[in-house]
């Protein structure tokens, strides 16, 4: 099992356009979002915390094969959204929500999560591969792709690739053990 983290930002390193937290897919390319559709389709389990839900709820689609987890410390909140075994809610750490993840045994985990939670499971050393897209664009405000705060994280470029004309990159990492 491998466990993914899939980011779009700008060249600035912002992962939301200002402070719109709803319309990351306004800014995106198309490259991007067909990347990104291609990795939902390749992994079994994607995980985002409630503040990524929040913005991304209104287009989920559940016709695909793939199991949602919502971290929140409040699930209880959710409950009418809940469709088990497609959408879940759980109050968990991210430590504890891998174990339980790895006995299903699926082959890829995405994570699709905002700067609080991705940070903590890169504090937890819990993402095997980084795939970054980087938009040529500049918001100079907006959410940063980590929250500040120390991390010493080394990465290994595995490939770059210019996804279209205007030169949306593809960056993939893999995190050196
Ligand atoms: N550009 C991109 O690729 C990209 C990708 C993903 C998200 N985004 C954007 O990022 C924004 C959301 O970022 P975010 O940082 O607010 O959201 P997030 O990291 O997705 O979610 C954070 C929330 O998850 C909940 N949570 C539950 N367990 C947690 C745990 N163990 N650790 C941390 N949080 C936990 C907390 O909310 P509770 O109060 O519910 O407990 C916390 O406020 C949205 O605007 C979204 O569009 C952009």
């Amino acid at each position: 099992m491998k466990v993914v983290l899939a980011l779009a930002a700008s060249v600035d390193g912002k992962i939301t356009k200002w402070d719109d937290i709803q319309n990351v897919q306004e800014w995106t390319s198309r490259e991007d979002k067909q990347f990104f559709s291609s990795m939902i389709k390749k992994s079994d389990v994607m995980i985002m915390g409630s503040g990524t839900y929040q913005a991304v709820k209104k287009n989920l689609n559940f016709d695909l094969p793939i199991l949602r987890l919502v971290l929140t410390k409040t699930p209880e909140k959710y409950k009418e959204d809940e469709k088990p075994g497609q959408l879940e809610f759980i109050n968990s750490t991210p430590k504890e929500l891998i174990d339980a993840i790895t006995k299903l045994n699926p082959n890829q985990v995405l994570l699709a999560a905002g700067s609080r939670l991705s940070s903590q499971f890169l504090m937890d050393g819990l993402i095997d591969e980084f795939y970054l897209t980087i938009e040529p664009k500049i918001f100079g405000t907006g959410k940063p792709m980590f929250e500040d705060r120390i991390l010493d994280i080394n990465l290994k470029l595995v490939s770059i690739k210019k996804m279209n004309e205007r030169g949306t990159l593809l960056i993939h990492y893999k995190k050196i053990v």
